[in-house]
Formats: structure tokens, sequence, C-alpha cells
């Protein structure tokens, strides 16, 4: 008989050589207050698009790749539900996932999963019916007057439990299924928490909590409004805000050991997104059932770093369209300790500007919600179409920034982009680069000034609505790449340049190839650049060079 010993050693040596080329762990990284999601090793940009909420079934899905492939989105976000994977308790089903991340392969895809657990904005839809109906086991919240609400109790032992469990199959089944390819990126622990209605929960064990003092590590993040004792129980410290700062940290909590465990068997990164409160009057106001208490609005995000330490951040659902609403999102949104990612955005075309300023402003993603062609529409938060015109605004943009997605994303993280988008009120807007001032302006023509015309009433066609933005890195001293649309870019020296007449060196015009090269297709002159670069409505990538004298 021949000796096989060595053959099987070879063989053990090879896989286990294959094993170390595993593609690297997803990740989100921090560095001088920036913030990359890491994917096979470098900062990737998420060009997402979310499915509608039923989409999340073998059947449904065809409709959301072909979306989300007209849409040159590289990644999708969209639900596993607690229903589908544990209908009968402690038997689980993950065909479903085994289905999704097959075609995402085929679709040269990523994904982002939602969890939808004990909260799917804020309520129990998602949970089995062995959750949904057994109040007795799984406790919903009590209201101030001792009524039950339709929310489920972040002190519900059995529900934290139960939830946790079907989770960790679940990251358990990701492992086994997708621990070598990572098509899987991350994941969303349950959807939109929080609870309308109700300040916090007054049952039992809630008021036991809420009367003991308010833990060390969230006095250190969210300090006491001014005049009120530095310790104390939660009443005692936070008055007025006592119920949303405390309810949120419960849900927080909660989220956390569900967090915990999953990244035990599994260390994908993990956020949770919210269903925003009005983002002004800064600073913000008390609670008064104006929006969902205990979500991780921006005003808490210090007591959710500080109860969910296993939450990398907290992502804000865009569903306001006002441009000053977005730039204060955006703001509150990014901060040293919270990662900049828009997990939901409306699919509606007035949305679509916002891309420029989100991905601009170095976020590691943004997905518009609904980019999906189940001929559902969620109008008027998006779009009224459920077919390629939805697609279209945000397709255009996509496609421009696809060929230097990784570029991109590399040059986000070592902040040098800046990104704008057209304000409500149209006005000019500047944006301050090493050595330079871009001057950004909107409804012009792309020939002479605004001066020169004589109607003053007239503006250029395809500019009704705002529908302008512009991202720019910087990636030299003097040389920018941009992509933009309805805009007009002029730059003027600052610092060293401060003073001197500025000149473009080179306007070229391309793209850049699968490999990140850039292709150039033409250089501007003349008439292309006596009057800044006006960027036309279809969106351009441009490569430019400054220079004085
Ligand atoms: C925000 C939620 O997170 C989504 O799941 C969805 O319900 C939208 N709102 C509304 O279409």
């Amino acid at each position: 008989m021949k000796n096989t010993a060595p053959r099987l050693l070879a063989l053990s040596v090879l896989l286990a050589a294959l094993g170390a080329q595993a593609a690297e762990m997803p990740r989100i990284v921090a560095r001088d207050g920036r913030h990359a999601l890491m994917v096979d090793g470098a900062p990737y940009l998420i060009l997402g698009g979310q499915a509608h909420n039923s989409s999340n079934y073998p059947a449904a899905l065809p409709k959301v790749w072909a979306a989300l492939d007209d849409a040159h989105a590289n990644t999708l976000e969209i639900p596993v539900a607690w229903e589908q994977v544990e209908p009968k308790e402690g038997s689980f089903d993950f065909g479903y996932v085994d289905t999704l991340v097959n075609e995402a392969r085929r679709h040269d895809k990523r994904l982002v999963l939602l969890w939808f657990g004990t909260w799917k904005n804020t309520g129990p839809a998602y949970t089995p019916e062995w959750v949904k109906f057994d109040n007795a086991r799984f406790p919903r919240m009590i209201d101030k007057d001792g009524k039950t609400s339709y929310c489920l109790s972040p002190f519900g032992a059995a529900t934290l439990a139960a939830d946790r469990k079907a989770f960790v199959a679940l990251m358990e089944h990701i492992k086994r299924i997708d621990g070598e390819r990572k098509t899987i990126i991350m994941v969303q622990v349950e959807n939109e928490v929080g609870t309308y209605g109700v300040g916090r929960d007054y049952g039992k064990r809630s008021a036991a909590a809420f009367a003991q003092p308010v833990p060390a590590a969230v006095l250190a993040r969210r300090k006491p409004p001014a005049g009120r004792p530095a310790t104390g129980s939660w009443k005692e410290v936070y008055g007025d805000y006592a119920d949303h700062y405390f309810h949120a940290w419960a849900i927080a909590g909660y989220i956390e050991e569900i967090a915990k465990a999953g990244r035990a068997v599994y260390d994908l990164p993990m956020f949770v997104n919210n269903a925003l409160r009005d983002p002004l009057p800064e600073p913000a106001l008390p609670w008064k059932s104006d929006f969902a208490s205990g979500g991780p609005t921006h005003d808490v995000l210090g007591i959710y770093q500080a109860a969910a330490p296993h939450i990398d951040f907290a992502g804000p659902d865009i569903y306001m369209p006002e441009s000053k609403k977005v730039d204060a999102i955006l703001r509150q949104f990014q901060t040293r300790e919270n990662a900049l990612m828009v997990p939901e955005m409306g699919n509606g075309a007035n949305y679509a500007r916002y891309l420029y300023q989100i991905i601009g402003k170095g976020a590691i993603g943004v997905a518009p919600f609904g980019i999906d062609y189940a001929e559902y529409s969620n109008y008027p938060l998006g779009s009224k179409f459920t077919d390629k015109r939805m697609v279209e605004p945000f397709a255009r943009i996509y496609a421009a920034f696809a060929p230097l997605q990784r570029q991109w994303a590399q040059w986000a993280f070592e902040g040098r982009t800046r990104g704008v988008a057209e304000g409500d009120d149209r006005a000019a807007q500047d944006v301050e680069l090493q050595g330079w001032k871009a001057t950004l302006s909107f409804r012009e023509f792309q020939f002479g000034e605004r001066a020169y015309l004589k109607d003053k009433s007239e503006y250029a066609s395809g500019t009704e609505q705002p529908s302008g933005g512009v991202a720019i890195a910087q990636v030299g001293p003097d040389e920018f790449v941009l992509v933009g649309q309805q805009v007009r870019v002029k730059f003027s020296g600052l610092a060293a340049n401060a003073g001197k007449p500025a000149l473009f060196a080179r306007v070229e015009e391309g793209r850049f190839d699968a490999d990140g090269k850039w292709v150039m297709e033409r250089n501007w002159n003349g008439d292309q650049t006596d009057y800044g670069l006006n960027l036309p409505a279809t969106p351009t990538v441009l490569k430019v060079r400054m220079g004085s004298y």
C-alpha cells in the first residue's frame, strides 16, 4: 500500500495557507478624529441602497438586485427578521440568509444586515409570534398611568435572552457561511429603537433602576444641565431630561448585551440607526412626546457610547429634506467618537445632491432607502416612483464615484475631502482647503456672470429645484479631484497663495479606470474655464491643478 501521509500533509499545508488568505475582518478604525470602514484591509466607501422592509425573502430579491445594479451601488442593506429565522422557539432557519449571500456574491455586492429583532421602528412587528403575544414572558413597557404600551420593555430579561440567543445563532451562521469571503461587512442591531408616547418604562424593574445613582460612565459623557447636582438619581441629576436619558441608557444596555454576545462569536462592526428628533434648536430641549424617547438621538450619543461599547456608531436616518436640517444632522452625527454613516435617506430626487455632501464629509457610507423595484413607494418620505426613475438621480452620482471608491475612502480617511450640497436658499458657499478656497455657486449659466444678464430673473434650465453639489479631494498642494453636478466652482488663493493672481494650470475631465488610474479625456480651457468650472447636470469628474504668480 502506498504511503499517503506526505500527500495529506501537503494538503493540510495548502489548506492552512488558503485559510491564511481569508479576507481580513471588516472593522471601523479611527485616526485623528476621522474614521474608516476597513474591508479587505483598506478603507471602503459604502455606496449603498437599502431594500424595502418586506424584501427579505428569496422570492423578493430579484427586484432588489435589479435596482441595486441600476444604482451602481456596491452594498445592499437588507433586513434579517427574527420572526423569519426563528418562527418556532429554538428552531432556526437561515435559508434566506444563504440565498442572500450567494446572490450578493453573484451581483458583486457587499451586505449590511439589519437585525429586526425586539424593536423595528420601536415596535415588536418583526418578533416571532411566540414573543409578540406573550406579554407575561415578554413584557411591554408600562406608562405613567400604569397602562401597557405597545413597545417591549428593555427590562424584559426573557426578551433580551431570547433576542440575544437568536442573534448569536445568526452570527454563528454568518461565520460558518461567510467567515472566509466576508461578503457581509456590518450588522445593524435592531432598527430605529426608542418609544413613541412614553418617556421611559414605569414598570417595577425599571422604576428601581431609575431611583439608582446615574452610572459614572454616563455622567462622564453627559453632563447635568446647568444648576443641577453632579451626582444622584436620574431625576436629581438630569431633571426634565431624566426620562429620555434613562430610557436611552436602558435600551443601549439591552443592545449592548446582544451586540457583545454576537461579536464574541463573530466580530463584525455593529451599529444602530436613529429615527431623528428635530436637529434644531441646539442644545436640545427635553422630550415632549415629539420623537421616540430613548433612541440614539444626537443629544444622547454619549449615553449610548457609555452603555454600548460594542456598538461602533449611531447613524442618522435622514427623512428631513431641508438643507439646514441636513447640515445640522451631519454635524451632530460626525464627531470624534461617532463615525458618520447614513444608513437611510429618502430616495426622492431632492435627496440625491446630499450624496456629495455626505461622501465629501468623509462618511463611511450612505444608503438611500427603498432602492428596490418592489412596486412600493413610501412617498411623501421618498420618491413617488418605484422604477428606474427613482434610482436614476442616485445612480448617476454613484456611477461617477464607483471607479474611485477605494481611493476616495482613503483620501477621506486622510482628511483630504470636503463636500457641499446646494442649499434651499441657493446661496453660494465657500470651502476652505489648504492654500486655496473654493467658492461654489448655483443656478449660473455656464458662460458669463449673472451681472451681465439683462433679465436678472433668468436662470439656467434644469435648476428650478436645488440639485447641485460637489465633493472635492485635495490630492496635492495645488491639485484637486472634483466630482459634482450643477455647480460653478471658482478657486482663489489662501495662505501662501493669498492676494496673488490664480490661474488654472490644468483642468482635466476624465475618469478613473478599474485599477484606479486616472484617464484624461480632455483638458478644459477657454470658455470652459473663463467663468469658473461650470459642472453640468451630468455628474462630472475633473482633475484640477491651480497655480499663482
Ligand atoms: C425608517 C425605518 O427604519 C425603515 O425601516 C422604514 O420603515 C422607513 N422609516 C419608512 O419607509
